[in-house]
């Protein structure tokens, strides 16, 4: 066997040579890496989320509670990737920018087929956004099936019915805000938080964990949101709109709603 194992496991001469860039620029380096390992973090998370998934659809909920807490955590991590790109000005991104179209046509981080599916399995799904793959066939059937398939959300509530809460059956929904907030599934919810009892501690748990995800994800947002207000401002990105009004109301867009609506509810 040639190399060292730390090296043959790792696969760091393949990892080393996929920074190649599109700009001469020093800082481009931190741009690309942060980039790389932004979507490290999307894959990860999205494949705890699924690993969630299927144990909740075997009932094995506290290996799915650990599932999600994994994937609660990665949050963490992504999160403070955003700091190595705090040294970034306008003149930087936007010639990173030049480079990249130059070198490869029109991009948008919408092109992230990772950052797409993790939302669909939380249950952010949105159709038209999936199109953006649509010259990329095997990742944009993948996202197809994310999103046709029930999110993990939903795999939750399905469990709740199959240990005998009296829940409505939650069919896979094409997009969160087609479904009006279900009265049942927020008392459910409540009731699962707010006990003390032993029974629902299990539940209780994992009701925790997608709290934890959906507080991650809404922090990456927010700081995503920094960054592109730094960066680019309000000048017109992708869509020939602000790049930031773009942004600003996906910010207020949350998955699990019924676990939120038991914040109001004053049970
Ligand atoms: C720091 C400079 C950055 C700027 C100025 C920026 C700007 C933008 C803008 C304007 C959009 C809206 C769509 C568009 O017009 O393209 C967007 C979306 C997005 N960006 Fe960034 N971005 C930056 C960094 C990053 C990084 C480092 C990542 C990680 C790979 C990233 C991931 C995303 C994702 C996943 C979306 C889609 C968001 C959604 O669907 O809600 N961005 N970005």
């Amino acid at each position: 066997m040639s190399g060292t194992a730390y090296n043959a496991y790792l696969k760091t001469d393949t990892l080393h040579s996929l920074q190649v860039q599109v700009t001469s620029d020093e800082g481009e380096r931190s741009f690309l890496v942060v980039c790389q390992v932004q979507e490290l973090y999307f894959a990860l998370i999205s494949h705890d989320v699924d690993a969630a998934s299927n144990h909740l659809r075997e009932d094995r909920l506290r290996d799915a509670t650990a599932s999600l807490q994994r994937a609660a955590t990665h949050f963490a991590g992504l999160n403070a990737s955003w700091r190595s790109l705090s040294w970034m000005l306008p003149a930087d991104f936007a010639s990173i920018k030049v480079g990249m179209t130059k070198e490869h046509g029109r991009s948008t981080s919408l092109q992230s087929w990772k950052y797409r599916e993790m939302l669909f399995r939380l249950g952010l799904k949105d159709a038209a956004l999936a199109d953006e793959l649509t010259s990329m066939p095997e990742q944009h059937a993948d996202l197809l099936r994310a999103y046709e398939a029930p999110s993990v959300y939903e795999d939750a509530i399905a469990m709740a019915r199959r240990m005998g809460y009296d829940l409505p059956e939650v069919e896979a929904t094409p997009a969160q805000d087609e479904r009006p907030l279900d009265q049942s599934i927020v008392s459910f919810w409540t009731t699962v938080c707010l006990s003390r009892e032993a029974k629902h501690s299990e539940l209780s748990a994992l009701a925790h964990a997608f709290v934890a995800i959906a507080e991650g994800l809404a922090e990456y947002k927010y700081l995503h949101f920094l960054a592109t207000s730094r960066t680019l401002g309000a000048r017109p990105a992708y869509f020939g709109t602000s790049g930031t009004a773009w942004l600003a109301p996906t910010l207020t867009v949350m998955p699990f709603p019924e676990l939120w609506a038991t914040r109001t509810g004053g049970e």
